[in-house]
């Protein structure tokens, strides 16, 4: 079993990640409600009910678009009627959305609750359930209306990715290819290992890897005040692919946008370039063929990012050299013409 701790001070929180083939099952989990959506329950259900039983069971139907107010509302509801207090325990069994809006309603109901992730999806496995970033899309922007609220505990059981589809471990590579960015050691065990990038054994081996990389962020930077910043790698440009109502998912758009910022890196700051082709080959690789995409609106829409909105520029974390990112400032006429300029050549 490897294990890690986030531990902060303001607000005090702790959070420890426990990481097994079988954790689920083995590890004890304080659980006075689970909150999962349709498709894990239907392919889970009977080991959910087996782990926690007479534990009242809530399923949102699965998808994106359903991570809005109302499934947060219902939620809600339903952890009223069930006459949930302030000590008991939220438990989010599902991917990143199921993740995002339970922590969010732990973080709500009694003015906070325990929450207990169980990450069911590589993404929400390797990110979205360590760090306590919750939220739903609110008004077209994704992510607007959250809060920060660090799970109590995140049991991550590699056994669930057994169920999950190519294009959802696709997914969660591009957040594996994100962390690479940040940290030289998982890049090159990446590279050297690319022929089994989709390898769910050796995605099991790296996935607490990428859990020490976020823990450690995480843990340093719990607001997202400097650090932790640079977990947004491929996201900025990325979100606003995505808002262009493309057919792509998180990850694929993460992937994407990765692929657009490495271009506008190499023009603005001085970069490793042999570095940045083999980083580029590794996200081509992840997301298989690089679509077309509408990158004028996507720059237009950037505006709506909350990170960006209160400005006229538009802040990017970029990879410049092996482990090494930063921050680089455009206004966002000029972020426009570069997102149009690369979405020619791109495809
Ligand atoms: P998701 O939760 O929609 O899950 C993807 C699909 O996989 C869904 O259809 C789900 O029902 C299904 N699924 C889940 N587990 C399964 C399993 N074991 N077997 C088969 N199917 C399974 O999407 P996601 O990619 O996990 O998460 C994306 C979300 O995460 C986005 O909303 C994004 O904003 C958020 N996110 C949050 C953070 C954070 O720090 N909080 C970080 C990254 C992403
Ligand atoms: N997924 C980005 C973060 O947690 O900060």
């Amino acid at each position: 079993m490897r294990t890690f701790e986030i531990r902060t001070e303001f607000p005090a929180e702790k959070c420890t990640i426990f990481c097994e083939k079988g954790a689920f099952e083995q590890q004890e989990i304080p659980c006075s409600f689970v909150f999962t959506d349709t498709n894990v329950l239907a392919l889970y259900e009977k080991k959910i009910r087996k782990k926690f039983p007479r534990t009242r069971i809530f399923s949102m139907d699965a998808g994106e678009e359903f991570k809005t107010p109302q499934t947060l509302f219902a939620l809600l509801k339903e952890m009223t009627q069930a006459g949930l207090h302030r000590n008991d325990t939220l438990v989010c069994v599902g991917g990143g959305v199921v993740g995002d809006i339970g922590g969010l309603a732990s973080a709500l109901y009694m003015r906070g609750i325990d929450c207990v992730q169980v990450p069911t999806t590589l993404l929400a496995q390797v990110d979205s359930s360590v760090g306590g970033k919750t939220a739903v899309d609110f008004e077209g922007v994704k992510n607007l209306v959250g809060a920060f609220k660090q799970p109590s505990r995140v049991v991550v059981d590699c056994e669930f990715l057994t169920t999950l589809p190519a294009r959802e471990i696709r997914c969660g590579i591009g957040e594996i290819v994100k962390h690479s960015a940040l940290n030289g050691t998982l890049f090159d065990r990446l590279v050297a290992n690319r022929a089994k990038l989709f390898d769910l054994d050796f995605l099991a081996e790296i996935v607490p890897d990428n859990l020490a990389i976020k823990a450690d962020v995480v843990q340093r930077d719990p607001r997202e005040t400097g650090l932790r910043k640079f977990l947004n790698v491929g996201h900025t440009t990325g979100h606003a692919l995505e808002l262009t109502g493309g057919m792509l998912s998180h990850g694929e758009y993460v992937l994407l946008g990765l692929l657009y910022e490495i271009e506008i890196a190499k023009k603005h700051l001085k970069c490793d370039e042999a570095y940045l082709r083999v980083l580029r080959n590794l996200a081509v690789k992840a997301l298989g063929t690089v679509p077309e995409s509408n990158a004028a609106e996507a720059a237009q829409l950037a505006r709506l990012d909350k990170k960006n909105s209160a400005t006229d520029k538009i802040v990017l974390a970029v990879p410049v050299a092996k482990g090494t990112c930063e921050l680089l400032e455009l206004p966002f006429a000029q972020y426009k013409r570069e997102l149009k300029r690369i979405g020619d050549t791109l495809c």
